[in-house]
């Protein structure tokens, strides 16, 4: 192949990448743009810097650069010339999803979706209170703010080993859930609104075995309730 042909290709496969990246910030739901493998990384919708002082840069840079892209490069191998190569990511996870044959792919296909969630569930420190269509769900269907987060707090605590804990819409009321490992709520009616991560990797660096010091720092400081709202099925 010539330079030029080398140059043009690498200029569409950039241009792809950040118009990939462009469209997930501003994403609704789904949170993740879909799109045919190879799989991409999406960009972090903030600087890896952005959480501090409750996730480092530091925690960042392994969960994201480390463990995020290895889900992505885990899966393109898995998937390479196979039907499942042009399929858009949330479609692979939904495939494979309780079939025992395919493990390997939900695994790293719904890690994949999590994380890329997780990113967005997160925000930099804020003041900015939740939108007045999800307090007035969260005060519905758990009596009040406070509750809510007794219940996601403990949904986080209580996920023996790894896992997740989430905000989740179903029937017209929100309600927290628990999954454990690559398990996803993208699997069932329910709807995701929010997400904490609870493996291991997502706190160890900053708070070692003090998962609840974690929990609470994210719960109190770093829920996107933008996003939350934004993931909310329409009526
Ligand atoms: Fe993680």
């Amino acid at each position: 192949m010539t330079d030029q042909k080398n140059d043009r290709r690498d200029f569409v496969k950039t241009a792809a990448v950040a118009a990939a990246s462009m469209a997930l910030k501003d994403v609704a739901s789904p949170a993740i743009a879909s799109g045919a493998t190879p799989i991409t990384l999406p960009a972090l919708p903030w600087a890896e810097n952005a959480l501090e002082p409750f996730i480092s840069k530091n925690t960042i840079g392994f969960h994201y650069g480390k463990h995020h892209k290895a889900y992505v490069d885990n899966l393109n191998n898995l998937v390479a010339g196979k039907p499942e190569a042009d399929l858009p990511l949330e479609a692979i996870v939904k495939g494979s999803a309780g079939k025992a044959d395919q493990a390997a792919v939900f695994n790293n296909a719904a890690q994949i979706w999590n994380h890329t969630f997780y990113w967005n569930s997160l925000r930099p420190k804020s003041d900015a209170k939740a939108p007045k269509e999800i307090a007035d769900l969260i005060g519905a269907s758990f009596g009040s703010h406070e509750e809510f987060v007794k219940q996601f707090s403990a949904a986080a605590m209580g996920q023996f080993g790894s896992g997740w804990a989430w905000l989740v819409a179903e029937g017209g009321k929100l309600k927290v859930v628990k999954t454990p490992n690559a398990e996803t709520p993208l699997t069932t009616s329910a709807t995701p609104l929010l997400t904490l991560d609870v493996w291991e990797h997502a706190y160890y660096l900053d708070y070692q075995n003090r998962r609840k010091d974690y929990v609470a720092a994210v719960v109190d400081n770093l829920l996107n309730w933008d996003f939350a709202a934004k993931n909310l099925p329409k009526a």
